[in-house]
């Protein structure tokens, strides 16, 4: 017998249930592994919300996690028995002790990358490599607005936009996180709940609008980062942190520039053959050179999933939040 939280209905964090869960052999493709630390994602709380449907009820939640390979199902080439292994882009089940996986989601941990960083950094630091790196190829000279910069997501790809070359402009909370995020490389803070967006954005930028706009934000913040593009920028929905943005009218785009709009997700980029072990390659680089710092600002134990819930939706945390298995 072992733990894991289960999730028997849509709702609030109290869903969220400490129970007792059987974890048998790996099957052909899968293995087992035994987790040191499993990483807290705002996709997390969608799931459980119900604004995300999860593939079955009862489910475990979680699609981030680290630990060691206890074995191998049948065909299993990637990785064996004794490996330190993390992943960011599972089926759910990582609030779990021990659970099974399909192997393929699995990448080799190097040794000076510890288990409490991968588990946050997996899911958050994929997104940003794709974010700058594919959807919109950043180069050095741009300048990017970037909604919820003090965040798990925003303080990694501060701090990787910062690397490339670009000047990135940030939307934050609170002063506190304004501090936080121009120390992991913002160069220009927002504060969205006093600020005119756009109008700060079109100051910063002598009138001209920014390129691309990354904005996970959602319902809130989706005129603002429209309004902050230059003719032809694209903006990158990526999130509903806010909630969803709906009824959206296409003719919109026309008159404020003929701009472009596109909601991807990690898991279509993992899903090209390959991908996701380059992903990982160009995350462990950023990581392993100082240019990208992860940091881990709250820890829980798993068994209080809810109480971690309850904060990251209540906008307390800043960057990375982990659950200490
Ligand atoms: N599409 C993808 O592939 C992908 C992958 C990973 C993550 N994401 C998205 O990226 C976003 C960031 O994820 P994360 O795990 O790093 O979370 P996070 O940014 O650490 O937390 C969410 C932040 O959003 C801001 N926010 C603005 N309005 C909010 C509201 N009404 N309620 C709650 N928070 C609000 C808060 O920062 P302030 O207080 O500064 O406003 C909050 O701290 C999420 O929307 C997530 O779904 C998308």
């Amino acid at each position: 017998m072992t733990k894991a939280i289960r999730v028997y209905e849509k709702g609030g964090p109290e869903v969220l249930k400490w129970e007792d869960v059987e974890v048998g052999d790996p099957g052909p493709g899968e293995a087992r592994v035994r987790q040191t630390a499993v990483g807290l994602n705002y996709i997390d709380t969608y799931f459980r919300s119900g604004l995300y449907p999860p593939p079955q009820y009862p489910y475990t939640p979680g699609s981030e996690g680290a630990g060691v390979v206890e074995a191998v199902g049948e065909g299993v080439t990637n990785v064996q028995a004794g490996d330190r292994v993390a992943y960011g882009t599972a089926p759910l089940g990582a609030y779990a002790e021990i659970r099974l996986i399909p192997a393929d989601n699995l990448v080799k941990l190097p040794d000076d990358i510890d288990d409490v960083r991968a588990a946050t950094m997996m899911l958050q630091g994929m997104t940003v490599e794709y974010l700058l790196r594919r959807t919109y190829p950043l180069k050095a000279g741009e300048t990017i607005l970037l909604h919820a910069a003090a965040g798990g997501v925003g303080l990694i790809a501060c701090q990787w936009a910062n690397h490339i070359g670009a000047t990135v402009i940030g939307t934050v909370g609170n002063e506190e996180k304004a501090e936080l995020a121009k120390a992991h490389g913002c160069h220009h803070t927002i504060l969205y709940n006093e600020e005119n967006v756009a109008e700060r954005v079109r100051e910063i930028t002598d009138g001209e609008g920014v390129p691309v706009v990354y904005d996970s934000v959602g319902k809130d913040t989706f005129e603002g980062s429209l309004d902050s593009l230059r003719p032809f920028g694209l903006l990158v929905s990526f999130g509903n942190a806010s909630g969803p943005v709906s009824d959206f009218n296409l003719g919109i785009l026309a008159p404020k520039g003929s701009l472009y709009v596109t909601r991807p997700t990690l898991f279509t980029h993992r899903s090209v053959p390959g991908r996701l072990q380059e992903m990982a390659h160009n995350l462990f680089d950023v990581v392993q050179s100082g240019a990208v710092k992860i940091e881990v600002n709250q820890t829980y134990a798993l068994k209080d999933a809810a109480q971690a819930h309850r904060d990251l939706e209540a906008r307390k945390t800043t960057g990375s939040t982990v659950y200490i298995v």
